[in-house]
């Protein structure tokens, strides 16, 4: 059983690691003794998740600043990460915005190019520089944070509905090619999940509430279980797929 799970010593790649879901990931790799590279934006928050989980989980944590955006600073960031771990076995590509409006004739082209790409062209861009290496050992996990927003129309978000829809066929076609060199692709499809991207004091949150099947919405501490099966031995033999995570609420009638 511990074997199947066992990511200890795991060289991890995490975009989106300064905040909610991204970060919460970033400390369960850390506890279950894996070391982490930590993406994102804000630089001072990287660095102080880094220096925590250090000192707290005795792991090696790289806080690597990157605009997933920026086809150059992810280059820069990617090799960052190899020179400090040489191999790479796990990404988490979790990095991730939305944008609202009224209804998508009045969603501008600026709201859209910032959805799609951070959310679509930077999953695509992080893993291409990322599956490189791990074409290299023969060894790769790759996971996609998608969403249920990828499966069903949406009000307000057209771009994040489309990016997500993205996501989750881009995965299938990443896990198609990546096959041959022991790599797995997939993807995690959360509900609504606690976090700066969300608001209890929405209809939104009442919406989801009401529509999943256990009754309550999500906290990223959810999403733990589905990441740490998609990172190691466990799921040897799952590639390709997107494993929804809320609540039920795509099920419910
Ligand atoms: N919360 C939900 O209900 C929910 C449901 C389904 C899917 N998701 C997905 O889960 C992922 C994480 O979302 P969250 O809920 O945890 O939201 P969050 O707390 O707002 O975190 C978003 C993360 O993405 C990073 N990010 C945004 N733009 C970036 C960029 N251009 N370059 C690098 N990093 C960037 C942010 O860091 P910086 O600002 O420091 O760059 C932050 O770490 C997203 O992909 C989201 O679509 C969330």
């Amino acid at each position: 059983m511990e074997e199947l799970f066992n990511i200890k010593g795991k060289n991890v790649v995490i975009t989106g690691a300064s905040s909610g879901i991204g970060e919460n990931l970033a400390r369960m790799y850390a506890q279950y003794s894996a070391n982490v590279a930590l993406l994102a934006r804000s630089k001072e928050k990287l660095t102080d998740l880094a220096e925590e989980l250090k000192s707290k989980y005795k792991v090696e944590a790289f806080p690597i600043p990157c605009d997933v955006t920026s086809e150059e600073q992810i280059i820069r960031a990617v090799e960052k990460a190899v020179s400090c771990f040489g191999q790479i076995h796990v990404l988490v590509n979790d990095a991730g915005v939305t944008e609202k409006s009224e209804d998508f004739t009045t969603h501008t082209k600026e709201q859209w190019d910032k959805v799609i790409n951070t959310n679509l062209t930077g999953v695509y861009l992080v893993s291409k520089e990322v599956a490189k290496n791990m074409k290299e050992h023969n060894y790769g996990k790759i996971i996609n944070i998608a969403s249920t927003a990828g499966y069903m129309g949406m009000f307000n978000q057209i771009s994040y509905t489309a990016s997500k829809a993205g996501v989750i066929g881009m995965t299938k076609s990443m896990a198609v090619e990546m096959g041959k060199y022991n790599i797995t692709v997939n993807g995690i499809a959360p509900g609504y999940i606690l976090t700066k991207m969300t608001n209890p004091n929405s209809s939104g949150y009442r919406y989801y509430k009401s529509r999943t099947i256990l009754g309550y919405v999500g906290e990223p501490d959810y999403l733990r279980g589905t990441a740490l099966l998609l990172s190691t031995d466990a799921s040897r033999f799952i590639t390709g797929t997107t494993i929804v995570v809320d609540g039920g609420s795509l099920s419910n009638s």
